[in-house]
């Protein structure tokens, strides 16, 4: 019986989120390696901001090239399991955050988003309100999704990468 409310709650956790975001789907490794290579080469000096971070698998690969990672994530299972994956690792930092209530880091260069395509607009919008606060500009790393209205500094398969000043 304990077994069966514990799935119960489980699959409520995963499915509240689509209220907020995106349901919780991984980037493909590989993609998110070409686009760290190919599309927005980083550096050590970059920090990225994922938006819906997941099980940390776009942080983890960014921290292997020396940058900082910080994820928002609302479901508190991934949380846990992010941080599980990341221990130890001083780069990644996973926090159990509603991203529209948060205000990116000072230092933030790269956004990373897999959202639904109903967010899209709202994710343009909100970075761009940021990229004017930090006072510098902002990359967008979209996998998969286009912005509607913005053209896009550059492309891969899977992702399109956007500039906000
Ligand atoms: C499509 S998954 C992408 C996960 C990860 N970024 C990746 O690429 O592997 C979207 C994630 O965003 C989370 N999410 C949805 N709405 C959110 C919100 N408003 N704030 C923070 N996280 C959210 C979901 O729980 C889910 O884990």
């Amino acid at each position: 019986m304990i077994f069966l409310w514990v799935v119960l709650a489980i699959f409520l956790v995963f499915g509240l989120t689509v209220i907020f975001g995106a349901p919780y789907v991984p980037t493909r490794k590989p993609d998110v390696v070409d686009a760290f290579e190919n599309l927005y080469p980083l550096k050590e000096s970059d920090v990225v901001v994922d938006i819906g971070s997941g099980d940390g698998i776009v942080l983890r690969t960014a921290a292997r090239y020396g940058a900082k990672a910080i994820g928002y994530e609302i479901n508190p299972i991934l949380v846990a399991i992010s941080w599980l994956l990341a221990r130890g690792n001083p780069r990644v930092t996973t926090r159990l955050a509603n991203f529209w209530l948060t205000k990116l880091p000072h230092d933030t260069t790269v956004v990373y988003a897999f959202g639904v395509s109903r967010d899209i607009g709202r994710i343009s919008a909100k970075l761009q309100k940021e990229a004017l606060r930090l006072g510098h500009p902002i990359y967008l790393l979209s996998y998969g999704f286009e912005l509607p209205g913005k053209k896009a500094i550059r492309r891969s398969k899977s992702h399109h990468l956007y500039e906000f000043r």
